[in-house]
């Protein structure tokens, strides 16, 4: 995987369903950069998928962004971000520390985000997934919104035959 460097002393937040492979991105990066609602649900609940947890963990989400971007540390966002208001709440942290704010787009086929998601320690429904991935925005969509950057995991995870192939064209 040709991996981004994401040493920006600000924002990076992944936006893509459930099976994605945000996850397993981010574990490529220091732990201490991660913040996960599936997480801080887990922690306040013992079950990651107790949607009646995240208030709290979005609370303590939003305590740790503050904490790591008044600083100037990296923090990146493991979690779906497919809803614009989910994403333009993380932007006004970044904003209101003044850091900057990349995304890293899961642009990944429907059919390889549902066979990775079967494969996966919690399998999230299948109509989850697929509503995800509907609502899944373009990286236009998202420089729009304010994201500095974009990367693209259908770039970063292709294979170095694809890449050259895509250089070519
Ligand atoms: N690039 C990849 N190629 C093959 N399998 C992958 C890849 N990325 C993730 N996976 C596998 O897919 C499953 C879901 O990945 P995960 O990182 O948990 O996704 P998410 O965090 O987006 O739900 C895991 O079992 C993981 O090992
Ligand atoms: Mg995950």
């Amino acid at each position: 995987m040709g991996l981004p460097d994401l040493r920006i002393g600000g924002l990076c937040v992944l936006v893509g369903p459930p099976g994605s492979g945000k996850s397993t991105f981010a574990a490529h990066y220091p732990d201490t950069w991660r913040v996960c609602l599936d997480a801080y649900r887990r922690l306040a609940t013992d079950s990651e998928a107790d949607q009646s947890a995240t208030p709290v963990a979005a609370e303590i989400q939003t305590l740790l962004l503050d904490a790591r971007l008044s600083r100037g540390l990296n923090v990146l966002v493991d979690s779906t971000n497919v809803l614009p208001h989910v994403r333009a709440g993380l932007l006004a942290r970044a904003r209101y520390w003044q850091r900057p704010a990349v995304a890293v787009l899961f642009d990944i086929p429907l059919s390889t985000t549902e066979a990775q998601n079967a494969g996966r320690d919690r399998v999230v429904p299948v109509h989850i997934v697929r509503e995800h991935h509907q609502m899944l925005p373009d990286a236009d969509q998202l420089r729009r919104e304010g994201f500095t950057a974009v990367h693209l995991a259908s770039e970063l995870l292709a294979t170095p035959s694809a890449q050259r192939r895509a250089a070519r064209r």
